[in-house]
């Protein structure tokens, strides 16, 4: 059953609160900003989600490592890294409604509306031409089309060019040019556009005389960069080759919104490959594929994802594009990949007076690597899958179910296990079996109401597998094993589970 997105993300939300996966911060002091708790099972999806990356980048990749820096450095490193000087967000406030936004996303909201309008073009053609619809040709003919398209390019253009200048005066005409309005209140009434620094800063000392001012780090690649020739060092690593790593990150967001996807306090997953200085475009290309490739195995829908060029490069890249999903209110940004030149390593060799030199053996010269960058955030990761996982289903008898559709290899339980009744020896099957499972899987026990029942609260669930012992098991050691998309039953020896559950959720076959 198809609902409006609008629908789906409120249901999204309830749902991820009600199945245990995430909770409202101090939800008992009326919940903190744009901060979220993952329960029960949300804390198992998010550890898969990074399981699922971590034994793709780091196991799977010989020249690839995994580090785990701490959450304060320095302050130095920010001084160096440009965070302190350039991590900026350009921000305006409403007059009359004492709102705060970010001037860039208001401009990009508004080139989101003109794409909408190129859905709606799309969908109307769609109905019109039937199955001779081609929707390729359509895009590249259809007048109306052509100019929303060009028209929103020529917008975010002059956006990046602006943003690139520092141009904030220009970026305010941008939005006076375009007449956006306050999304809350409709009023045009706006104040200049300023920067404001995201770095949250705290102090670190025990007396305030000896106190010392640090940031949290607003992205965990710094870590990376200064261990950079401690990992190379020890590891006798010889470039090209990676250095991985997970980890909090925090930042003091305009505007924290749309549940997980923009939080304060998030973890990322990012990965900086030192390759040779020159090779750069070919492993900007080999990144973009590889990374693109690890998100189309989980099975989401290709058409989910797309490629979208930065505009405005950050401070430290050459060449920067994301990775696009589609989430319930559009396309936006998953993943990022940068080519960051010698950009990070150069800078801490001048603020450390440090070498951060790799001595190449086979043309016996030293030189400061180069960096590509693979950056995802896990929770946008996580909204990702869950979101797109949530399906309500209308049946063939009618009926409806909510089904959680996550990919297996994710899923927080993987098998729920139910006696028919809670009698005739069937519970202790059914416990024998779970003991016998759970080294291998993370499984539940659940015997209240009819087994159709606890069918449904397993799909909503997200748990691939449920397991009944009926009175045939005592008789003949056979379950019946019961899948959650297809909603197939079969009949299996319990000795067969174990293989039948490890088939499903096998890297291998999942990231082949
Ligand atoms: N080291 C590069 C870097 O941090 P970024 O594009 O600023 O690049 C990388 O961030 C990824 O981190 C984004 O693609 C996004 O998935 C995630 N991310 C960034 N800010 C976030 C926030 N406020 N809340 C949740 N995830 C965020």
């Amino acid at each position: 059953m198809a609902q409006h997105p609008e629908d789906h993300f409120k249901n999204v939300i309830a749902h991820a609160k009600e199945y245990g996966y995430i909770f409202p911060s101090s939800e008992i002091y009326d919940g903190l900003s744009a901060v979220y708790d993952y329960g029960q099972n949300g804390a198992e999806l998010k550890k898969n989600i990074r399981d699922y990356w971590w034994k793709a980048m780091v196991q799977l990749n010989e020249n690839i490592v995994g580090i785990d820096a701490a959450i304060f450095m320095h302050p130095t490193t920010w001084k160096a890294s440009g965070h302190v000087d350039a991590f900026n967000d350009p921000l305006i406030d409403n007059k009359d409604s004492k709102k705060r936004y970010r001037a860039d996303v208001l401009v990009e909201d508004y080139v989101a509306k003109i794409e909408g309008k190129i859905e709606k073009e799309v969908e109307k053609a769609a109905k019109r031409f039937g199955e001779s619809f081609d929707k390729e040709q359509f895009l590249t003919t259809n007048a109306r089309v052509i100019e929303y398209k060009e028209r929103g390019e020529a917008i975010l253009k002059r956006l990046g060019k602006s943003l690139g200048n520092n141009d904030l005066a220009d970026v305010k005409a941008l939005i006076e040019e375009l007449e956006i309005a306050d999304p809350d209140t409709g009023s045009r009434n706006w104040t200049e556009v300023k920067q404001f620094n995201l770095m949250f800063g705290t102090k670190i000392g025990s007396t305030a005389e000896s106190a010392m001012d640090l940031y949290l780090r607003p992205e965990t690649a710094q870590g990376i960069f200064v261990n950079f020739l401690n990992v190379q060092k020890s590891g006798r690593m010889k470039i090209p080759f990676g250095i991985a790593q997970t980890g909090k990150a925090f930042r003091n967001e305009i505007v924290a919104r749309q549940f997980i996807f923009r939080m304060r306090e998030f973890e990322q997953m990012e990965m900086q490959f030192f390759i040779k200085p020159g090779t750069q475009k070919e492993w900007y290309e080999h990144w973009k594929e590889t990374r693109l490739k690890w998100h189309h195995s989980l099975g989401l829908g290709v058409e989910n994802y797309r490629f979208h060029d930065h505009e405005k490069l950050a401070h430290y890249a050459d060449a920067a594009c994301d990775i696009e999903f589609k989430f319930p209110f559009g396309f936006k940004e998953l993943e990022g990949i940068h080519s960051r030149t010698d950009f990070d390593l150069g800078s801490h060799e001048k603020f450390s007076g440090r070498k951060l030199q790799y001595f190449d053996p086979e043309t016996q010269e030293s030189y400061v690597p180069y960096v590509l960058e693979t950056s995802i955030g896990l929770d946008r990761m996580f909204l990702a899958v869950f979101s797109n996982s949530l399906q309500e289903e209308t049946l063939e008898d009618g009926s409806s179910r909510t089904v959680l559709r996550l990919p297996a290899i994710l899923a927080p339980v993987k098998v729920a296990v139910f006696p028919l009744v809670k009698k005739d020896g069937l519970p202790e099957v059914a416990k024998k079996i779970i003991d016998d499972l759970k080294f291998d899987f993370n499984v539940v026990y659940d015997e209240k109401d009819a087994v159709g029942r606890r069918y449904r609260r397993q799909d909503a669930a997200g748990t691939p597998f449920c397991i009944t012992v009926d009175h045939q098991t005592l008789e003949d050691q056979t379950v019946t094993i019961r899948h959650r998309d297809s909603m197939q039953q079969e009949r299996l020896p319990i000795d067969e589970l174990r293989a039948k559950i490890a088939a499903a959720v096998d890297l291998k076959t999942w990231l082949k």
